[in-house]
């Protein structure tokens, strides 16, 4: 819903509420302030923000620990552990930024997609507090989010084309503005942060003195330093396809064969650490990241095709917890020098979920006063939501083949 949408007596009253109330500093510069709060997963996290953009205060608990022990997201935990920490969380991000309820201007929060239990959570708690406090509600997709980061750290403007990665998506599209998006390709199957976790916990990472507090996709990083790529080789998935949607459940399936070969041969049980934990940990980061460069290759050129990127600076945006990984980072930086993109990548701690991009975004739609609600707004969260308009069909239709690139990805 938009102001527009609203009756003419609710919007004057949002507009009410949406204006400064908090002066800061004696020059009395006046800029508005959201709280955001993300719940969407594992990560309980809140922050402050101006609507410059600037980091008032923040606060994030990790549930990783715990989900590594227990081997993988157990929702109910999930939703208990959110619950136990989300009303610290969030008076810390404030605590820390010397803000009360009082002086903010909106609430942000996630309200999709994600696990049912998490967003719940979330979305009850912010419910409460804006009927409270008499604050808009902005709801939160949590994928815009992700994919707006970037906004907030660099002078980036629309159209840009943006590759999000993590434990629960894999999509590529075009940012046309702070709510428009093109679909170009999304995964059919599992995300990668997902294949990258159970891979993880297939090879028992946990038991690796340099990987028990690190998750699927760190442990498979840092071990592939030290592993030769080539020694396994795997197919990369959908060659055949000539599409920019990604699929890893085929992936998984071939390490996994090759770890119970591995396991027969070693003469070993599952769930004892192979000698060749790091070839392994090498070829399947390899196989994702080619697969990876190799959708956004096809995505470039559909974007170049269809005039979809501006001609001054194109940008591809890697983001989400995927994008933290370096080895990937440099693989799609061979697919946009090739291409003549600038790639930029927030930094690891803004590329995996925490409370500033959901600030961020809430910011952002202040600034357009578009997807704000009044207090009283009943809202649902949705555990799947696509982002934006899916043309990914007729990326299929369009067929473009791959010139050849040599992607030596420097380890
Ligand atoms: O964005 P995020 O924090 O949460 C979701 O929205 O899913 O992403 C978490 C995912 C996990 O699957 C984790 O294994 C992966 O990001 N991840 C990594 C790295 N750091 C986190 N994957 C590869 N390399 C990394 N360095
Ligand atoms: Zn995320």
């Amino acid at each position: 819903m938009t102001l527009i949408t609203m009756s003419r007596c609710r919007a004057r009253s949002l507009q009410r509420l949406l204006r400064c109330k908090y002066a800061s500093g004696s020059k009395a510069s006046c800029s508005r302030l959201v709280l955001g709060i993300e719940t969407s997963c594992d990560d309980t996290g809140a922050a402050v923000m101006d609507e410059t953009g600037t980091i008032l205060g923040e606060s994030l608990h990790s549930q990783k620990e715990v989900h590594l022990r227990s081997g993988g997201i157990i929702p109910t935990v999930a939703q208990q552990l959110h619950r136990e920490n989300i009303e610290r969380v969030v008076q810390e991000a404030l605590d820390r930024s010397g803000v009360t309820p009082a002086e903010l201007c909106a609430v942000a929060t996630t309200v999709k997609p994600g696990l049912a239990l998490s967003l719940g959570v979330g979305l009850q708690f912010s419910q409460r507090f804006v009927r409270e406090h008499t604050k808009p509600f902005i709801p939160i997709h949590h994928m815009e989010a992700h994919a707006l980061t970037v906004r907030m750290l660099h002078p980036l403007t629309f159209p840009f084309l943006v590759l999000l990665v993590s434990g629960g998506h894999s999509l590529l599209a075009v940012a046309r503005g702070v709510r428009d998006f093109l679909l170009i390709g999304h995964t059919l199957d599992e995300a990668p942060g997902d294949t990258l976790d159970k891979v993880a916990r297939r090879l028992s990472l946990r038991k690796h003195p340099q990987c028990f507090t690190l998750s699927g996709g760190q442990a498979i990083e840092l071990l592939a330093k030290d592993g030769d790529r080539k020694r396994f080789g795997f197919r990369t998935p959908m060659g055949q396809t000539p599409d920019c949607c990604f699929s890893f459940a085929g992936l998984r399936t071939q390490i996994t064969m090759l770890i119970k070969k591995k396991e027969a041969e070693e003469g070993v049980e599952e769930g004892t650490l192979l000698s060749c934990v790091n070839d392994i940990a090498a070829a399947t980061q390899h196989t994702v990241a080619l697969h990876l460069a190799k959708r956004t290759h096809r995505a470039v050129l559909f974007c170049k095709a269809n005039d979809l990127l501006p001609s001054d600076s194109p940008t591809l945006v890697l983001s989400g917890g995927v994008a933290s990984n370096q080895y990937i980072r440099k693989a799609l930086m061979i697919i946009t020098e090739a291409t003549g993109l600038r790639l930029l990548c927030p930094p690891a701690k803004f590329c995996t979920d925490n409370g500033v991009m959901i600030a961020w975004n809430g910011v952002e739609r202040l600034r357009e006063g578009n997807g704000i609600l009044p207090p009283d707004v009943d809202v649902s969260y949705e555990p799947k939501a696509p982002l934006g308009v899916d043309i990914s069909a007729e990326v299929r239709a369009a067929a473009i083949r791959l010139p050849s690139i040599r992607l030596k990805i420097p380890n």
